[in-house]
């Protein structure tokens, strides 16, 4: 990711931040739907968790270039994940349900870059806290 696309990543985060808490809840309620194994994952009530799992977005957001700041704090939370059970599987349907509520919420904002640039942040994400886990399946590939 260029920084061209890294200051537009941000600029997106910018303008759904004051929606993030509500971005989350609406996340965990089209899981509950959706994939209501993966929402049984997750505590009954978010209400905590959903502001604190959008302000994790917002560090990664704001560190996408430094990222091995993060490794050890996410590799703590793949580890909490994976003991919750999670696999590579259910990232990913939690990534195209946070894709899915973004482009959501960013109405006309949203295009075909941001969708990239979100898409590569949350696979980065994944890589990380997997790795946490001990899982080797993806790596990240925002850093270099
Ligand atoms: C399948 C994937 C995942 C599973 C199963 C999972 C599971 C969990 C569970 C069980 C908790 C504890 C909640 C509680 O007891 O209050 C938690 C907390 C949390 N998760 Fe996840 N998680 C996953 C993915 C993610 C992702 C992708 C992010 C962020 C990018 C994330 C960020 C957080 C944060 C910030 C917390 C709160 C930690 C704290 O209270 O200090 N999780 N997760």
């Amino acid at each position: 990711m260029n920084r061209a696309q890294a200051e537009y990543l941000r600029a997106s985060f910018r303008s759904i931040k004051p929606c993030g808490a509500a971005l989350i809840a609406r996340v965990f309620r089209s899981l509950a739907d959706h994939h209501p194994g993966v929402r049984a994952m997750f505590p009954d009530d978010t209400s905590e968790l959903n502001q604190k799992l959008f302000d994790t977005l917002g560090q990664v957001v704001r560190h996408v270039h430094s990222f091995q700041k993060l490794q050890e704090p996410l590799a703590v939370l793949g580890e909490q994940a994976a003991r919750a059970g999670a696999n590579i599987g259910h990232y990913r349907i939690i990534k195209h349900e946070l894709l899915d509520a973004i482009e959501l919420i960013s109405g006309e904002e949203w295009n075909d870059d941001l969708a990239w640039a979100w898409s590569e942040m949350l696979d980065a994400v994944t890589g990380v806290m997997m790795a946490g886990a001990g899982a080797k399946e993806t790596t990240p590939r925002l850093a270099a």
